[in-house]
């Protein structure tokens, strides 16, 4: 085997915003030309999607666009989240339910603040087997200190008690940014598991302040958190994986000289995402452990293994200089990659 070439068994993405109307038509299909396979789409939508008929018919036009990608549904938690509606949504092959704390992100206002009244229809989650994804921050408060910085360390007792309410519930701790973060997750059980984004792998404060193409939230911390992050995949950890989080939005929302908003939170990684986590792994002496991070492991955890390994699946890589592509545009829409004009070391091997 050439040393200059990777092949991945079919990557999937855990964690990917696709949009709706003509974004989605443009951001779709960079699922696939950025080397996956499978991609677990976010609920957030306007209206966002809390019932199984909406997330059946948003699965059905994401199919549309791209039928050769896998596209796997999870739910908007909200009171119309009862225990029937999991058993439905179970029936009807959706996977899991992303709980969004009130106010702390991108179209989250109908979110949620306190977990006991959703305790019944987590006890169903538990009992089908359905999987809770957790955007793990609490929302800003200024009376108890609680900002962007320390909003997902203030969340992990949340974590740690809804684990021990629901030991066989599969959790997921969404793009997790900590060694804090890293840390509780390690010290739970089998159920609970954790995704990383490549942009976390890559920033750190110093990059989004000032800088709105490099601000998501969470927001990227310190230098050591992002070691945290960087060391556990290292280690080939098996309960961390790659959600990307990538997260379109229109260039003019992005702009912080807008009037009416401040900078719209979210990075766009899709058309680049395998050449770069390989480029980002390279960097940090973690190449090895690729396919485990992008392939392996989450599709372990959700239980969607591949069955049989076909060769229209295997995606290769190859170590050759690439630049990023910067705008992509369809119709009246234009969104702007991650890293737009910087070289990456690895690019598809078509
Ligand atoms: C939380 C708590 O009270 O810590 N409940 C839980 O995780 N079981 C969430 C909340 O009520 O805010
Ligand atoms: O930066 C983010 N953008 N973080 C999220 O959790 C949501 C996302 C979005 O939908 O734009
Ligand atoms: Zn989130
Ligand atoms: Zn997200």
């Amino acid at each position: 085997m050439s040393t200059t070439t990777i092949s991945v068994p079919s990557p999937a993405d855990f964690h990917v915003h696709l949009r709706q109307g003509n974004l989605s038509q443009l951001v779709t299909p960079h699922v696939r030309e950025g080397g996956f396979r499978l991609a677990y789409v976010m609920p957030n939508l306007t209206p966002p999607i809390t019932t199984t008929d909406q997330a059946l018919e948003y699965k059905a036009t994401l199919e549309r666009i791209d039928p050769e990608t896998e596209f796997l549904m999870t739910l908007y938690l909200s009171p119309d989240l009862t225990p029937d509606e999991v058993r439905r949504a179970k029936a009807a092959g959706i996977v899991g339910v992303k709980s969004y704390p009130r106010g702390v992100t991108t179209n989250s206002d109908g979110g949620i603040e306190s977990y006991e009244a959703y305790y019944p229809a987590f006890g169903a989650m538990q009992e089908v087997d359905m999987v809770l994804n957790l955007h793990g921050e609490v929302p800003s408060d200024a009376s108890a200190n609680i900002h962007v910085i320390n909003a997902e360390p203030t969340f992990l007792p949340h974590l740690r008690k809804l684990h021990a309410h629901f030991p066989r519930l599969r959790i997921v701790l969404e793009h997790a940014t900590t060694r804090a973060a890293v840390e509780t997750v390690k010290s739970l059980g089998a159920t609970v598991a954790c995704t990383i984004t490549a942009h976390h792998l890559a920033l750190t404060v110093d990059d989004w302040a000032g800088q709105s193409w490099n601000y998501c939230k969470p927001i990227a911390k310190f230098p050591d958190d992002r070691e945290a992050l960087r060391q556990v995949i290292r280690e080939g950890h098996p309960r961390f994986f790659l959600g990307s989080d990538s997260a379109p939005h229109p260039s003019m929302k992005k702009s912080t000289s807008s009037p009416d908003h401040g900078c719209a939170a979210g990075i766009y990684t899709s058309p680049i995402l395998l050449p770069l986590t390989a480029h980002l792994l390279e960097s940090f002496g973690a190449l090895d452990k690729l396919e485990g991070f992008v392939s392996k492991n989450g599709r372990a955890f959700y239980k969607k293994e591949i069955a049989s390994i076909d060769g229209n699946n295997i995606v290769r890589l190859r170590k050759r200089k690439a630049g990023v592509t910067g705008t992509y545009s369809l119709k009246e829409e234009e969104v702007v990659s991650f890293w737009a004009g910087k070289e990456l070391d690895w690019e598809i091997d078509n």
